[in-house]
């Protein structure tokens, strides 16, 4: 079995910026807070007329583009995602056709914050078993469209972005190492959208009642996100042999500064080898992982031969880690 290895990357956030003094306007909240507990400067939003397609299409083309290839050559589309432009059709099938691909098979996954490394898992699978040849896998959210701005505990951290990887069979033995994914859905009610799905179909009352916005207990989310990201890396690292002294890069869900660095430290990862881009770009779902490796890569911060470690988690809760050999 050939292991999956990625041939180009993509990122696009929308041109929008909402900074922290701009929430200031609108919540009591604070730059100061803002940055102290989250790490978030600024982060990107979608205007009234873009959606969560539109930022993966523009995600999507980029690594095409950088893996020399053309959208007939995409043999199957994942996508990771929250926040679908709809209910269906999928945010794959809108991408497979306004990309101008082939009639292959799309579909959308959601794992939430973690909708990264499902997808790239995922979209691997496809390419170990020699099934395709090439898949292209994508994370996607406009989560401002669920933010409540009237909640100051969200709408200071969820922002809105999409990243793009092609997935091809590695011929020299580089690519994605290994992945787990995990799910435990006791920690459904800590992160939650209520509203608008088959248990509470959207009426005035769920409208009235603000269930179609997301909904955090965000210190109960904290704690839980670090263990999980804790365990998710070490079991991995386990599995072969490594330790963080074998880690070139780590590239965490950026969810929280805080967060990614109480992992990094139990982990026993210096920050130096951790990539964060957080403070630009707020939490991004499932877009985050694939934002930051293309930060990475364009930052000159990923080498052919490193060991890459990727993890994510999020709402559900679900989350994973993979590891790649670049
Ligand atoms: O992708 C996965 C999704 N989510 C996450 O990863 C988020 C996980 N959680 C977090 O990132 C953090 O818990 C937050 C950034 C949401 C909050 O930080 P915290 O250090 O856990 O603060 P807290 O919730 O314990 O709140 C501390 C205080 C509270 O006031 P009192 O009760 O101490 O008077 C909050 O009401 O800060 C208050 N607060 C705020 N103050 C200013 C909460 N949000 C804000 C705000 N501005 N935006």
């Amino acid at each position: 079995m050939k292991r999956a290895k990625i041939i180009g990357t993509g990122a696009y956030a929308p041109k929008r910026i909402l900074t922290n003094a701009d929430l200031e306007k609108m919540v009591e909240t604070n730059d100061a807070w803002i940055q102290q507990r989250s790490g978030i400067r600024e982060r990107h939003i979608v205007d009234e007329s873009e959606a969560t397609s539109d930022l993966a299409l523009n995600a999507a083309r980029q690594a095409l583009e950088r893996a020399n290839l053309v959208p007939e050559d995409i043999d199957f589309i994942v996508v990771g995602t929250t926040t679908p432009d709809m209910f269906f059709p999928s945010v794959g099938n809108i991408v497979q056709h306004r990309l101008g691909c082939r009639r292959v098979g799309s579909v959308d996954l959601l794992a939430a914050c973690a909708g990264s490394i499902y997808s790239l898992n995922i979209g691997a699978k496809f390419i170990e078993t020699g099934k395709y040849k090439r898949v292209l896998c994508i994370g996607a959210e406009a989560l401002s469209r669920i933010t409540d701005f009237t909640d100051r505990g969200t709408c200071v951290l969820l922002a809105d972005a999409a990243g793009a990887a092609v997935l091809e069979a590695s011929e020299d033995g580089s690519g994605i190492i290994d992945a787990d994914l995990y799910s435990d859905g006791q920690y459904a009610d800590l992160l939650i959208m209520p509203g608008g799905g088959a248990r509470h179909p959207a009426t005035r009352e769920t409208v009235d009642a603000r269930m179609h916005y997301a909904k955090m207990k965000g210190s109960e989310v904290f704690k839980v996100a670090v263990r999980m990201f804790v365990d998710c890396v070490e079991t991995i690292l386990a599995r072969h042999g490594l330790g963080p002294d074998d880690i070139d890069l780590f590239i965490p869900h950026q969810a929280n500064l805080r967060i990614i660095e109480a992992a990094a430290k139990r982990v026993g990862l210096p920050m130096a080898k951790v990539f964060v881009n957080v403070d630009r770009y707020g939490n991004t779902g499932a877009a985050s992982v694939y934002v930051a490796l293309e930060e990475a890569l364009a930052a000159g911060r990923v080498k052919k031969g490193d060991t890459i470690l990727m993890a994510a988690f999020g709402g559900g809760f679900a989350w994973g880690a993979a590891l790649m050999q670049w």
